[in-house]
């Protein structure tokens, strides 16, 4: 996204609520990177939103989602309709003319760009389906779109299954379909199949599964669960437990985006850059990292892995990373190699997480702030959060550790006077790198874990 002016375009969500989209991370950051100057908005629409879409229409909206509850709703506002999102009988995605807004649905091919992407066909194939709501029909109407050989509708409430499954039989006639109600899973004839699970059982930490029979999940080749916060749904745990792959639902909620930026802007968006959003999308729903930076005895580990359990976030130390991967210890890569081989390995290191790590603390070496290139990669990875102390109650942490190849030395007074120079040296880099300096003298490591919890909300 460029900044705002006068000739910037408005692109824009409408539903209610609105507050917990993701879309904005999605477009703006394809704006961004594609350097468009459009700006994705979300507006929440208490009601009528077919005088909703009408305004923005006037008012010049260039491109809209819609999400619930007004995914049907919209419909009579539009000029309109694509075959694919009428077969739904939803659309998402409104698409400006010059009469007025077309609609699409892009839940179903961002479902079918995610399975392509996986390697996965649906062609010829019996595909289960668990689930008669919303979501389901995009996966319905994909797997008929795609040739399925015949697709099962599972349910809780066998009704709502019979009507979908008559619903999409109407839209793709001669469509071997058949509902069944949940408990009736055995009646799927056991053979190779893809799973979709589009139930909402997943999302709340108590959930379960729709089925409990591992014999129907054996059945699966490959499973997509459309939930995807948790990660690993308890769907996705049990298909691993089997060693069955599959993935989450994320990936339909990207490709589902990057597909209305298409429809908006008529261009396709590369691979590379879907790749780029991917991991700002990720970060957004799974945790933006944080990163510890700070000098020798400065707390980052300890602090680091107590804010990892409490945050429910995972921890990585780029010593102990650099050291793992070595196969030698850091004393013993100074003594190979020098200094600036480990430096360029820290290098290397924060090159790869600033592309893709996700949900992590990391607690950063000593010296990984020297290098301009690694301060800017630190900031690109996550919250840079400085650990401060002062050099005495530095020398007081650290003159029982040995394992310091920098701060080798034969006395105390020795050592005292090399922390003071070093940190003296240092400042100016830890203050580049740090987004947010925490004193850390005289606090308990729950003080410190407060004042970064809290600069994180
Ligand atoms: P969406 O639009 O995301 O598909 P939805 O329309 O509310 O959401 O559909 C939720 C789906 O999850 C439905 O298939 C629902 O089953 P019912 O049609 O019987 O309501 C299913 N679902 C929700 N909670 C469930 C549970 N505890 N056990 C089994 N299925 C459940």
């Amino acid at each position: 996204m460029k900044e705002i002016s006068g000739t910037s375009r408005v692109l824009g969500l409408i539903g209610n609520p609105v507050r917990h989209t993701l879309s904005p991370v999605i477009h703006n950051t394809l704006s961004k990177l594609l350097g468009r100057d459009m700006v994705y908005v979300p507006f929440p629409v208490e009601s009528d939103p077919v005088t909703a879409v009408k305004g923005a229409f006037q008012l010049g909206i260039e491109g809209m989602n819609v999400t619930v509850p007004y995914k049907r709703d919209v419909i009579p506002a539009l000029t309109g309709i694509d075959p694919a999102a009428a077969a739904i009988g939803a659309v998402n995605t409104l698409v400006r003319t010059e009469k007025g807004f077309m609609g699409y649905n892009t839940d179903m091919p961002g479902l079918g760009r995610a399975l392509i992407q996986k390697g996965i066909s649906l062609a010829g194939k019996q595909v289960v389906i668990l689930g008669a709501g919303g979501a389901s029909r995009a996966a319905v109407c994909l797997a008929a779109s795609c040739g399925a050989d015949h697709i099962y509708i599972l349910n809780r409430t066998v009704e709502k299954a019979e009507c979908l499954a008559r619903e999409a039989g109407r839209s793709y006639p001669g469509l071997a379909m058949t509902a069944l109600a949940l408990e009736e899973y055995s009646k799927v004839p056991v053979k190779p199949s893809v799973f979709i699970q589009c139930t909402s059982l997943g999302l709340k930490p108590e959930d379960g599964l729709p089925i409990r029979d591992d014999d129907f999940y054996r059945m699966a080749e490959y499973g997509y669960d459309l939930v995807y916060r948790p990660a690993d749904t308890p769907f996705l745990k049990k298909l691993n437990s089997l060693g069955i792959p599959g993935d989450n639902g994320l990936s339909m909620l990207l490709y589902q985006g990057v597909i209305a930026y298409e429809l908006w802007t008529g261009q396709a968006v590369p691979e590379d850059i879907v790749a780029v959003v991917r991991t700002e999308l990720e970060r957004a729903v799974y945790g933006r990292n944080i990163l510890l930076a700070g000098y020798m005895g400065s707390g980052k580990t300890t602090v680091g892995k107590a804010l990892a359990e409490k945050l429910g976030m995972a921890f990585l130390d780029t010593d102990e990373e650099i050291e793992r991967r070595e196969g030698r210890s850091i004393r013993t890569i100074f003594a190979e190699e020098g200094e600036e081989a480990f430096r360029e390995m820290e290098t290397g290191l924060l090159r790869e997480l600033s592309a893709s790590l996700v949900g992590t603390v990391v607690s950063t070496g000593g010296g990984i702030v020297l290098r301009r290139e690694n301060r800017e990669l630190m900031k690109a990875t996550g919250r840079v959060f400085l650990l401060s102390a002062s050099p005495e109650e530095t020398f007081r942490r650290v003159k029982e550790d040995k394992n310091r190849p920098l701060l080798d030395s034969s006395g105390e007074e020795e050592l005292r006077q090399r922390i003071n120079l070093m940190l003296k040296e240092r400042r100016a880099a830890y203050d580049a790198a740090a987004d947010r300096v925490i004193e850390t003298e005289g606090k308990t490591v729950e003080k410190i874990l407060c004042e970064i919890g809290e600069a994180v909300e």
